[in-house]
């Protein structure tokens, strides 16, 4: 899919809030990653995507630059791969000189029961996620943040906090980097570092969506949504920004949940979605 800027963005906050920053997003070529990057472009910000296909941040960089006129700069990396952030992150450092804030938004995911998860597909999801974020927030600290300082963004989920169905994978990835976070906010924080998650419910228009079931959300589930609506990309970006502005300057080492109370009403009982078409659909991929 192809993505597109937003046509009609409405500033909450000043627009040169960011004016002389860069930003690092993992996986910012699609989906909220995507958006999460506009809007800090948007605000004066030059930015790094990265991913694993080149094509996808070449394109998506283009279109940004265009929506924005800020750099953007693609680069092909696979958060798995120490050596392969290195050199993005030395690359990022060559052309900018700074990188002050990482967005750690890289992830995967599918619908899958316990049962069926392959040791391997436990293990995948727990590395592009969990390790992902470690390895590409270790390397950023060590050859920048470190002696400079910065914020660091990492993009979660609400799968942990009820043990949500078919998600024991990602659930336990995010779980770990909720974790993570903490302790590097303790650790970091006197190097003028602040560690933050932010928590998205369902996205609107986003893969991960599709993955976890979109077409199956009705009005009746959105309903079940304390806010009445689903979320869409733009409220995760303003997030962010928020998060890295002045006025998120006493937050670290804790999560932002945003997603209208989502995860409060939402359905999650195994017996009922195990007998629902959604997941016979699923059992047949
Ligand atoms: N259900 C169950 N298991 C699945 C699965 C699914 N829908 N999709 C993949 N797997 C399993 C594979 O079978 C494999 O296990 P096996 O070797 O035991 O068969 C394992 O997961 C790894 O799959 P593979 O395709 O080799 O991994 P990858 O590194 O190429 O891709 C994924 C990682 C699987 C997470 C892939 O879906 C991806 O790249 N996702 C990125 C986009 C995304 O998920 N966006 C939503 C973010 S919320
Ligand atoms: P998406 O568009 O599929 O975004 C995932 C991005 O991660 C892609 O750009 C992908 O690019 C990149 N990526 C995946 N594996 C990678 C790897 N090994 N190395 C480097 N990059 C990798 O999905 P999304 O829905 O926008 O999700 C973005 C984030 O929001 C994720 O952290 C997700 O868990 C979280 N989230 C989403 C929702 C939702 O409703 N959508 C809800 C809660 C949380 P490449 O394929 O090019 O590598």
């Amino acid at each position: 899919m192809s993505e597109e800027t937003i046509p009609d963005y409405r500033y909450v906050f000043q627009k040169d809030l960011l004016r002389g920053k860069v930003a690092f997003i993992t996986g910012g070529g699609t989906g909220i990653g995507f958006t999460i990057t506009e809007i800090l472009m948007r605000h004066g910000c030059d930015t790094i995507i990265a991913s694993r296909r080149l094509d996808v941040v070449r394109s998506a960089a283009e279109k940004l630059s265009k929506a924005t006129g800020q750099r953007c700069l693609p680069l092909q990396m696979d958060v798995r791969k120490p050596e392969a952030i290195t050199k993005a992150v030395d690359e990022a450092l060559g052309q900018f000189k700074q990188i002050d804030i990482l967005v750690n938004n890289a992830a995967g995911n599918f619908l899958c029961p316990a049962e069926n998860l392959s040791f391997n597909a436990f293990r995948t999801v727990m590395e592009i996620d969990a390790h992902g974020t470690f390895n590409v927030s270790k390397a950023v600290f060590e050859k920048y943040m470190k002696n400079n300082g910065g914020v660091i963004i990492n993009i979660t989920a609400t799968l942990s906090f009820r043990g949500r169905v078919l998600q024991t994978h990602a659930g336990s990835a995010k779980a770990a980097i909720e974790a993570m976070t903490k302790h590097l906010a303790v650790e970091w924080g006197p190097n003028g570092i602040r560690m933050m998650c932010v928590a998205p419910g369902p996205i609107a228009d986003t893969e991960g969506m599709r993955r976890l079931g979109g077409e199956h959300i009705d009005d009746a589930m959105v309903k079940a949504i304390p806010v009445q609506r689903l979320g869409k990309r733009e409220d995760i970006g303003n997030t962010v920004l928020f998060i890295t502005s002045r006025a998120g300057e006493l937050l670290t080492g804790t999560t932002v949940i945003a997603d209208g109370g989502a995860w409060l009403t939402s359905e999650n009982n195994f017996w009922k979605i195990k007998n629902s078409p959604m997941f016979k659909q699923m059992s047949k991929m």
